[in-house]
């Protein structure tokens, strides 16, 4: 394999929705064939997913009960290169921050601090907020109300994820994960998920590179993409490394990975998952 992206819309997401992974792969794969590197490539695949508001990520991001979108972003390479950004607010793509956090003394930038050097950096205040993410909060705020809240703390089965991530390898054989979210649905404020969290929702390395989806919670206990990588390690295909990962759950839980080796790709989730894979 010369060259190779993986794109997936989240655990849960339709897999009628595949154009949208479909056009994120199309993204990254033209700026592969140009030369670019992988880091570029996941994370321009990443931001195309953002962009689109029918994906739980940047533009479209479920809201918190508090009514605001709190977003989670990150990008990782093979060459121990990474930048996360958590809590952020009113920012058009957050996994674009997290690519600028990379080329910055610091490798985590969180909440209004993450906020503040977003605008430093050219990205304008935008909000996030979608007619579908408000009526989204507003059905659930009810079911709050009522008292059909899920059972805490592990009952998931009604909880709303779908986060957007991709993997990509280079020409030069570089490899590199990128992800992006606005958490899950129900959620408190002050909440963080995997994305946020190198080694559990993306890890990349010089054997390759992973991302993970579905409920943070589940997905941070495990190190789900550092423990996948080291699947991957140890000699298993890329596909083997993500199906091993999912079978660590139950199927209730709602879990997705993809996954990318020199050799080959790995698509595997315990539920519905649209995505994408694009390799020559
Ligand atoms: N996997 C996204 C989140 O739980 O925040």
């Amino acid at each position: 394999m010369k060259r190779g992206v993986v794109v997936h819309g989240g655990a849960g997401s339709p897999r009628n929705l595949s154009d949208g992974p479909a056009n994120a792969a199309t993204a990254a794969m033209n700026l592969l064939r140009k030369g670019g590197r992988a880091v570029d490539a996941s994370a321009e695949a990443t931001r195309v997913m953002e962009d689109d508001d029918r994906f739980n990520a940047g533009t479209g991001s479920v809201l918190r009960l508090d009514g605001n979108a709190y977003m989670d972003a990150a990008v990782m390479d093979s060459e121990e290169n990474c930048g996360v950004v958590a809590y952020l607010t009113r920012t058009k793509n957050p996994v674009l921050v997290a690519r600028k956090v990379m080329e910055s003394p610091h490798v985590f930038l969180a909440a209004d601090g993450a906020v503040d050097f977003a605008r430093e950096n050219g990205f304008d205040d935008y909000d996030p907020r979608t007619p579908k993410s408000r009526k989204r909060l507003e059905k659930g705020s009810d079911d709050f109300r009522k008292g059909s809240r899920p059972e805490w703390p592990r009952n998931w089965k009604n909880y709303k994820v779908d986060t957007v991530g991709a993997v990509a390898m280079d020409g030069m054989g570089r490899f590199a994960a990128a992800g992006s979210t606005g958490g899950t649905f129900p959620a408190l404020k002050g909440r963080v998920g995997d994305i946020a969290m190198i080694g559990c929702g993306i890890f990349a390395g010089p054997e390759g590179a992973v991302a993970a989806t579905g409920i943070g919670e589940e997905i941070i206990r495990k190190v789900l993409s550092k423990t996948v990588y080291d699947y991957m390690c140890n000699g298993l295909s890329a596909q083997e490394a993500a199906d091993k990962g999912v079978s660590l759950y139950d199927r209730s839980v709602s879990i997705g990975i993809i996954s990318i080796n020199s050799v080959g790709v790995g698509i595997a989730s315990t539920t519905d998952m649209a995505s994408h894979q694009l390799t020559e």
